[in-house]
């Protein structure tokens, strides 16, 4: 049986909620009777879009707001919150035990952590709750298999990690095929044309690595013949680390960031 979010709440519905709404839309979910709301009105296909809390204790809220929000939607939401609600939040950095002061009543609170490609059902998404019990992780686990690859973690720390690494990484991999295009330009190539060779390169190498199982370092050893083009350009990205250097600094960043949100979250 296909996983329902029939009755569902998505309170803000923006870009990544959104995002989540088109996945589950293409892969059949029922999302019958659910409702966004969205202060704008902004419709979101397929939903139901409201601009306020609608009357009623839904079953399950999922929370699409930015977390600096948190405070402003938490007073007037809470007392929808009964004990049959599961909360699930995909705010960044507000953690569990920051939502279960917010949301006292709530049967569990479970915190998922998606990227944006969960739209076409490729998304990675880190899961995890102090409170569900097993029959809910199952539940969980089958209404995020058809967004992607969804991840049960055993503490914050570990869905914090696959945030900065997933949850972030769309930007990263946008910057990268952008710096390709701009360099493909500089060589002569027509702006349409060195972006769309950049990505189909990205996107064809990702995809040849997974359906080969091959590992990264496969797959430069196979491009790159010695003392060819190829490795004279990798000499260049691995000198000193260099590439490995700003892709951690960077992802550091946005972890301190995290860091810093969750502080934020703590206190009501
Ligand atoms: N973007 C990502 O790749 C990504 C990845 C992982 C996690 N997240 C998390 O996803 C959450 C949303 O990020 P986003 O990028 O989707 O932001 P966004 O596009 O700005 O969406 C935010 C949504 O919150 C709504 N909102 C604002 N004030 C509200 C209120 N008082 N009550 C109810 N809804 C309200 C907005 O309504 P309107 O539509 O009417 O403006 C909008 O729908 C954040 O907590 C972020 O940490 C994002």
């Amino acid at each position: 049986m296909k996983p329902s979010l029939a009755g569902a709440w998505f309170v803000g519905c923006g870009n990544m909620a959104g995002a989540m709404v088109e996945g589950w839309h293409k892969a059949g979910v029922d999302l019958a009777d659910a409702t966004a709301i969205r202060p704008s009105g902004s419709p979101v296909p397929g939903v139901r879009t409201v601009t306020e809390l609608p009357a009623g204790s839904p079953a399950l809220v999922i929370l699409g707001f930015k977390p600096q929000k948190l405070d402003e939607v938490a007073p007037g939401l809470a007392p929808k919150i009964g004990p049959e609600t599961i909360v699930i939040s995909i705010l960044a950095g507000a953690e569990a035990g920051s939502l279960r002061q917010r949301f006292p009543d709530a049967r569990a609170v479970v915190r998922a952590m998606p990227n944006l490609p969960v739209s076409e059902g490729r998304g990675v998404v880190a899961l995890y709750s102090p409170d569900a019990d097993d029959a809910l992780r199952a539940r969980m686990s089958e209404l995020f298999a058809p967004l992607g690859l969804a991840i049960w973690t055993d503490d914050e720390a570990s869905l914090a990690a696959i945030g900065s690494v997933a949850g972030a990484g769309p930007a990263y991999v946008a910057r990268f095929i952008a710096a390709l295009a701009k360099a493909g330009e500089a060589r002569g190539l027509s702006p349409d044309g060195a972006s769309r060779i950049a990505l189909e390169t990205v996107l064809g190498t990702a995809l040849m690595a997974a359906t080969h199982n091959e590992s990264m370092g496969d797959v430069a050893r196979r491009v790159a013949s010695p003392k060819g083009t190829t490795e004279a350009g990798l000499a260049i990205l691995d000198a000193d680390g260099a590439l490995d250097r700003l892709v951690a600094e960077t992802i550091a960043a946005a972890a301190r960031r995290g860091g810093e949100l969750a502080e934020a979250a703590r206190k009501p």
